[in-house]
């Protein structure tokens, strides 16, 4: 399991229009189990605001921007811009994510290695805290 770091994915562009690939243990570390996205977020609203005990994910703004507020087991506090449909943002387990300043357009598309399981949340920080401490 890596650090959370941006990845940057092919892109095919020709007069047609553009594509870009994310192929799961090749562009990315995992295998996908599981896609979500979110969109119609007001720029003031602030989601996430929790950890994952195994949960891996990759985060990707296809249109418009929005930022990500990350602190991991290291307790750092890391912001990223997305906004290019080529790039992603990998965050690796116990990983504290808050994401905000959608624009209107925003469209982020995240993956995951694993199904959705309620339990593997953390939604308290200071319950993550505690258990980053004790890894
Ligand atoms: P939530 O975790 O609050 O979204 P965010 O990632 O923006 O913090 O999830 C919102 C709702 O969607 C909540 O009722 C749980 C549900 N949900 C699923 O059923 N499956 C999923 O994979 C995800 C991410 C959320």
């Amino acid at each position: 399991m890596g650090e959370v770091n941006k990845v940057f994915f092919k892109e095919y562009g020709d007069e047609r229009g553009n594509l870009v690939v994310v192929e799961g243990e090749i562009d990315i570390p995992f295998t996908i189990k599981r896609l979500f996205y979110i969109f119609n977020s007001d720029s003031e609203v602030v989601r996430g605001q929790h950890a994952n005990r195994k949960s891996e994910f990759i985060l990707i703004n296809i249109a418009g921007s929005c930022k990500i507020k990350v602190i991991g087991s290291d307790e750092e506090e890391q912001i990223f811009v997305l906004d290019q449909p080529h790039e992603g943002l990998y965050l690796p387990t116990m990983v504290w994510k808050d994401m905000y300043d959608f624009s209107p357009d925003s469209l982020l598309l995240v993956l995951s290695n694993e199904h959705y399981e309620p339990d593997e949340y953390i939604r308290n920080y200071t319950d993550f805290i505690n258990e980053v401490r004790h890894e």
